[in-house]
């Protein structure tokens, strides 16, 4: 109905304007602008004139885009004045002041122009800003008024939401109360100045949405458009003024930010040429963490986890009832007091959105060991961070009281924040790490031979059987020799996109953000953004990519080629429709799709996959973040291992045993790997026997949730297998239909495979065969424990460390 009425009336307006069109973009004292009339910009791309919004009857003076045919307006005049008929008439009286008037009576709005000049015109420049400026000013620009002062709900580029601290001009955006009416619903965007400035969504007189602080590349908060190839952001603060701008790198393309009351969000749409229609580029909430202090004070939110609040390092809830009860009102308090005088230490949290700057303090030119100890010398300092994150990390911020509204990110955006824990907060875990270390390294160093024996032995032993298996794994063997790499031009991967479209996105890697993109020819690719340059050079970087992209076996996602441009580099992928493998097995309506014999194909798949990383490849491939969400699956469900030798490809630094840049995700990752860098084949089992258990139990070792118990997915399957009933880990539905003993070899297998010592899990080839045959195995000793509740602890983050585990290690032994 509404879309009836909607075409309808653009129909009206396209004939009477093609009429009664002034095509000229200024008005004189002398003339005037009456309903029927348009005032176009220089270049056509916008018009001024009466206009009725949805099935409303009431005609408003307007602004909106001129050369397409769709309806949108970007401003409006007499928001809360309506005009009830069609006598309005605009015109600018000799003294500079517009107005709007009925029938040349009723002023139903006016500018406030308070300067008079003697030669005033009025004129609707290409920009979508209508200002007043004197006919005779040598500067252009010195407007008397202008309609960017007073936005309405879109944010056009080179508009500034923001206040000017010199006359205290505060610009805002408001939405339309509704599609028919465009007076101001209680919905606004503007700068917040209490404290550090940053941006805020408003609900009435609440905060919606905070942006976080701008870290000097964007809101550390709202980094999902920061590889957009449309606009730039800025944000100025300085003893003038503070706003946001936005600034188009191609002036051809049409784009708008809208307030969307009906959506309570920020949207930025694109116009897309070929579609004829707006297309939704990205917006705000992306998620719940998004809404304002959701985890309440000294909490944070990951959305990856279930339930999605957590309290910071060195707190508990408030009320521990109701936070179990999820509401998490009350936040967190500190567990233990801090001891000002006894010393406190700092924790690094990575990929936050920084808390509200309401009580804080800056210096923008203090680096970051001289903002920790400013921060430790005052004892209500609760965090610090640096103001400014580009070109190494300027300025610094320190926050006081509570700690309100983060979160946490999971791959790399948002910035480091540091916290205020005890010093025996630290200390304690410390001494964790410490035993962790002994109990890993020492065994590990002394085991070093037993592996290398045990490792080469099993390989020769299994190595007739796995050929057998996989006598009819065509693709497994290197083919193609001398297969080309496909290097794709900028464009046609930024066309393939729709320009790395918010709507094209597929998910967020711990490398980069992954796009869904479709070739002229109609075939469709996956395309990983990496997302942070690793100083390689292109011939280097191609070389890699040329290796990797050799690998080819039915259970691994197939590499087609990369593209490079400027410091950028991008990986082409072939794509799979039915995504990953946790879209299916965590979510309660698709995993009833995964019946248990399709499971187990999977699990073979899988193992065999990796199988050939490790072995069978002539590149000896370890995976280093083997995890559900990435294991694809095809069309029928067959599962491709997916970014593998990303680590090897972009991981920086690292050598055969050890590595500096400890990737991977928290949940998945060996013991020895995530605490000391150490990684071989068997982190690769390690993470191989969680992804086994998840497959499973239907839950995820991250995130675990168990009413009566503590713990993870580890400690609870081993639990269960040591009180003789590992069956019940078993995701219900599965029991009924599954061979039971196949479901208890593999729950077997995983637990085998999940062993705290990496020389007493078995090797991938020993898992293949395992999975198939069933003999006697091994009793599993106890599990790797290296699982904390909090993300944040040094070595319990998930995602990309991006440094050294082992200066973590070494700081936290400094506090003894
Ligand atoms: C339109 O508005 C004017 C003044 O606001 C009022 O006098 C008039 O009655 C209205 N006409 C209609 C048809 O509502
Ligand atoms: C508007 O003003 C003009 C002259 O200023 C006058 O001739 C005309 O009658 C007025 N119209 C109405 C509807 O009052
Ligand atoms: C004029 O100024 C007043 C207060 O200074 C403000 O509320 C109003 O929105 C302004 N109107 C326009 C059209 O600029
Ligand atoms: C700008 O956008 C237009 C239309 O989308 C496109 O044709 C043109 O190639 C773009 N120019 C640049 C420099 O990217
Ligand atoms: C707001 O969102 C609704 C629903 O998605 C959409 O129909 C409407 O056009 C949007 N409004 C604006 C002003 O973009
Ligand atoms: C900011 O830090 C710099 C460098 O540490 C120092 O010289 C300056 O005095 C500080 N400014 C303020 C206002 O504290
Ligand atoms: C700590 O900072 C607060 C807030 O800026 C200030 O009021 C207080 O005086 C400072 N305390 C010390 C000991 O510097």
């Amino acid at each position: 109905m509404e879309m009836v009425f909607y075409f309808y009336s653009t129909c009206c307006f396209l004939v009477i304007f093609s009429k009664a069109s002034t095509a000229t973009d200024t008005i004189s004292p002398s003339e005037s602008l009456t309903d029927g009339m348009t005032l176009v910009s220089n270049d056509g791309t916008l018009a001024l004139g009466f206009f009725s919004p949805g099935a409303s009857k009431n005609r408003y003076l307007a602004i909106w885009y001129n050369n397409i045919p769709m309806q949108t307006v970007v401003w409006v005049a007499n928001r809360i004045n309506p005009i009830n008929d069609s006598t309005g008439l605009l015109k600018i009286e000799s003294s500079g002041k517009l107005v709007l008037q009925v029938q040349n009576t009723t002023a139903f709005w006016s500018s406030n122009t308070t300067v008079s000049v003697e030669n005033p015109v009025l004129q609707l420049l290409d920009s979508g800003n209508l200002v007043v400026r004197d006919e005779r000013d040598s500067n252009p620009e010195n407007y008397l008024w202008q309609s960017f002062d007073y936005p309405s709900d879109t944010l056009l580029p080179g508009m500034k939401i923001g206040v000017d601290l010199r006359t205290g001009l505060g610009r805002r955006l408001s939405a339309w109360k509704n599609w028919d009416d465009p007076s101001p619903g209680d919905l606004t965007f503007g700068v917040d100045l209490e404290g550090n400035p940053e941006t805020v969504i408003w609900k009435g007189s609440e905060k919606y949405i905070r942006s976080g602080l701008w870290n000097g590349n964007d809101f550390s908060g709202y980094p999902n458009l920061r590889w957009n190839t449309i606009f730039d952001d800025d944000f100025i603060w300085n003893e003038n003024e503070v706003y946001f701008i936005q600034y188009l790198k191609n002036k051809s393309v049409l784009s708008r930010g809208v307030l969307n009351q009906t959506d309570s969000a920020r949207e930025r749409y694109t116009w897309n040429t070929g579609t004829q229609t707006w297309q939704l580029f990205g917006s705000m909430p992306i998620d719940n963490c998004d809404k304002y202090s959701l985890c309440g004070p000294n909490g944070y939110c990951d959305s990856n986890t279930f339930p999605a609040c957590h309290c910071l390092t060195g707190f508990k809830p408030k009320w521990p009832e109701r936070w179990n009860t999820y509401d998490y009102s009350g936040g967190c308090i500190q567990s233990k007091p801090l001891n000002c005088q006894k010393g406190d230490e700092f924790i690094r949290i990575r990929r936050v959105k920084t808390p509200e700057a309401i009580h804080t303090w800056v210096n923008k030119t203090m680096n970051l060991k001289e903002c920790r100890t400013t921060c430790l010398k005052n004892c209500s300092c609760m965090a610090y961070a640096n103001l400014d994150v580009t070109r190494g990390g300027r300025g610094c911020v320190i926050w006081f009281g509570d700690l309100i509204d983060i979160k946490q990110f999971e791959s790399d955006d948002g910035q480091d924040l540091y916290i205020r824990v005890s010093a025996s907060e630290l200390m304690k875990k410390a001494k964790v790490k410490l035993g962790i270390i002994l109990a890993t390294v020492i065994p590990a160093l002394s085991g070093f031979a037993l592996v290398l024996w045990y490792v080469g032995r099993s390989r020769r032993k299994l190595k007739v059987e796995v050929e057998d298996k996989n006598v009819n794994d065509k693709e497994n063997k290197d083919e193609n020799e001398d297969m080309e790499l496909a290097v794709f031009e900028f464009g046609t991967i930024a066309q393939a996109t729709d320009n790395f479209s918010f709507h094209k996105k597929l998910g967020e890697g711990g490398f980069g953000p992954v796009y869904k993109g479709t070739l002229a020819n109609g075939q469709e690719i996956a395309v990983k953004r990496l997302s942070k340059s690793s100083g390689q050079g292109v011939n280097e970087f191609k070389n890699e990519v040329k290796l990797v992209a050799k690998l080819q076996h039915r259970n691994l996602v197939r590499l087609l080629g990369c593209c490079i441009h400027g410091d950028e580099r991008m990986l082409v992928y072939e794509y799979m429709p039915n995504r990953s493998l946790d879209s299916f097995v965590f979510d309660q309506t698709k995993n009833k799709v995964l019946t248990w014999s399709k499971r187990f194909r999977i699990i073979c798949g899988i193992a065999r996959g990796l199988l050939y990383l490790h072995q069978d490849s002539r590149l000896r491939i370890i995976h280093r973040d083997l995890k559900a969400s990435n294991v694809l699956l095809d069309s029928e469900m067959n599962p491709k291992i997916s970014d593998f030798g990303m680590a090897r490809t972009f991981g920086g630094d690292q050598t055969e045993a050890n590595t500096n840049r400890v990737v991977g995700t928290y949940g998945y990752m060996a013991p020895e790997y995530a605490s000391d860098g150490l990684f071989s084949v068997k982190s690769d089992v390690f993470s191989f026997g969680i992804l086994l258990l998840e497959v499973i139990s239907g839950m995820k070792n991250r995130g675990f949730y168990h009413a009566n118990e503590s713990g993870n997915l580890i400690e609870h399957a081993w639990r269960l297998w040591k009180e003789g009933k590992p069956l019940d880990i078993v995701d219900g539905f599965l029991v009924e239909t599954s061979d039971l003993s196949e479901l208890l070899q593999c729950i077997h297998i995983s637990l085998l495979c999940v062993q705290q010592h990496p020389e007493e899990r078995p090797s991938m080839s020993s898992v293949v065969v395992m999975l198939v045959s069933h003999n006697e195995l091994p009793s599993p000793k106890q599990p790797g424990f290296l699982f904390c509740k909090k993300p944040f602890e040094a070595d319990c983050s998930s995602g990309d460390y991006g440094s050294s585990s082992r200066n973590e290690i070494s700081l936290s032994l400094e506090a003894r």
